[in-house]
């Protein structure tokens, strides 16, 4: 049972030990997940489920190597070329979807750096993405430098299969 004057569960114990000033509008406020913070969380998971669609999509189309090379599409450019067709267009799409995730992980981590005594999981999560999706980008990589080898592209699916399971 907890009485008048003990210490607040609920609080972490150094705020305890400022208690007058753990209770000012402001230091509550950085303790709270914000409306950003959830924007960001439910983009996170989006995303990694959308590049897993149009990740579906390069395969479906037989867009696999339609970028031939990693990290250039090929070689000596860093974009496909209307030479390239649909199959290029499409392979280097997928690739640029790459930034995109980057840019929201790493807003999603920004956005709970702030809370990392307080909710730690939810700041370890964010880091796992941020660090993923530069991982997918070199498994990628490998998919095209093995010629789209099957055991090679099962583990980018998986992969990617994690990542959404830490988003959401
Ligand atoms: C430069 C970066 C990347 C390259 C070069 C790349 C390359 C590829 C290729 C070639 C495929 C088609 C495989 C096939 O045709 O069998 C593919 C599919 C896929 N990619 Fe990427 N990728 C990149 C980034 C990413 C990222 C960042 C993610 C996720 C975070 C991702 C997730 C996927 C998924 C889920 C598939 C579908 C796999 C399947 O259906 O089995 N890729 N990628």
């Amino acid at each position: 049972m907890i009485h008048r004057g003990d210490p607040d569960p609920a609080l972490p114990h150094d705020a305890e030990t400022h208690r007058s000033d753990a209770l000012a509008p402001s230091a509550l406020a950085s303790q709270e997940i914000t409306r950003w913070t959830l924007w960001f969380a439910w983009a996170s998971l989006i995303a990694n489920i959308g590049i897993i669609l149009t990740g579906g999509a390069v395969r479906l189309t037989d867009s696999g190597l339609g970028c031939p090379e990693w990290p250039l599409c090929t070689e000596d450019s860093l974009v496909s070329t209307p030479e390239m067709g649909i199959h290029g267009a499409i392979e280097f799409g997928n690739r640029l979807l790459t930034y995109v995730l980057v840019i929201i992980a790493a807003a999603m981590l920004l956005s709970v750096i702030r809370l990392r005594r307080t909710h730690r999981p939810l700041t370890v999560m964010s880091a796992i993405i941020v660090a993923g999706i530069p991982i997918q980008a070199i498994i990628g990589g490998i998919t095209v430098w093995t010629n789209l080898n099957p055991w090679v592209v099962a583990l980018h699916f998986i992969v990617s299969a994690g990542l959404v399971m830490v988003a959401t």
